[in-house]
């Protein structure tokens, strides 16, 4: 069994190497100024069922490009059985047609995963769940919602605890949370713009909103105005993938929340460590 890691996510695969009590396999890769990527495996792998961690997350397009390339030296060098682990996976919700002429870059991305020759996909709270179909060879569906459900359990707010999901699509991922807590969900209803409600009773209640992505952190921001508004004692944000784009940490830290508790599977850099944020680890 061989480990490596790529440019990625290094901080949590070293955290799995150490969980799993296996070194990371070494490997060199060069970024050329002309943004060409060369990967070296500098030991044997004929033979290995190799585990690759990597998230495609930012710098999207290199961290996807490092995986490709990584997988077809594997290939080349005869590994046994090639099992990718994506903690986030990037483009996910690019996962449907919603306007003509569109293109699935969910799709294509699971397509140059397997034509690349990978036997098993590992993936952290897919955006979809449907996403599990854009393959045919074996995903390992993880979820997240244990380390949250224990997180704020941890916490004590008794009876007095609703869990939010910012829109509709997100109902289905509140209500596994909120049945680990014992508690119930309302649902942010974005009717027209400007026109945002909630659905559910969470006056004079702690309010954690759950997604999987926070990306701008506008989701997170309509979904606090229009709490406040219903009357909420406070709010706690919750997300499994810290996407945090250009502008998302200074968003976020306009608003009075308790905390925003993320997890590992995408490094947050040093200049989006708000102090309320918290991180628990998928590792
Ligand atoms: C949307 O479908 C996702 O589940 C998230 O709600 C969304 O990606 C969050 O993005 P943002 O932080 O940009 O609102």
């Amino acid at each position: 069994l061989k480990l490596f890691t790529l440019n990625g996510n290094l901080p949590l695969a070293k955290k799995v190497a150490e969980e799993v009590g296996l070194p990371l396999s070494p490997a060199s890769v060069k970024h050329f100024a002309d943004g060409e990527i060369q990967i070296d495996l500098d030991d044997s792998v004929r033979g290995a069922d190799v585990f690759v961690i990597q998230p495609v997350s930012a710098p999207v397009n290199e961290n996807l490009m490092e995986l490709l390339i990584m997988i077809d030296a594997l290939r080349r060098a005869s590994a046994h059985r090639i099992n990718v682990v994506v903690p986030y996976y990037g483009y996910a919700r690019a996962d449907r047609k919603a306007r003509s002429r569109e293109p699935i870059t969910a799709k294509l991305i699971a397509n140059l995963l397997e034509m690349d020759g990978i036997d098993r996909f590992v993936a952290v709270d897919l955006h979809a769940d449907q996403l599990q179909g854009f393959f045919d060879i074996p995903v390992d569906h993880l979820k997240a919602k244990n380390l949250f459900a224990d997180y704020f359990a941890s916490k004590h707010f008794g009876d007095n605890v609703v869990v939010v999901a910012p829109d509709h699509s997100g109902t289905k991922r509140a209500r596994s949370l909120a049945e680990l807590l014992h508690a119930p969900i309302a649902i942010i209803d974005k009717r027209e713009e400007d026109t945002i409600g909630v659905i559910g009773d969470v006056k004079g209640k702690h309010a954690i909103i759950i997604d999987d992505i926070i990306d701008t952190g506008n989701s997170v921001v309509e979904a606090y105005g229009a709490l406040k508004a219903a009357g909420v004692l406070d709010i706690y944000a919750a997300a499994t993938h810290p996407v945090f784009s250009k502008g998302a940490a200074a968003r976020l830290a306009t608003l009075d929340l308790q905390e925003i508790v993320v997890t590992d599977t995408i490094e947050v850099a040093p200049e989006n460590h708000l102090p309320n944020l918290v991180t628990l680890s998928v590792g």
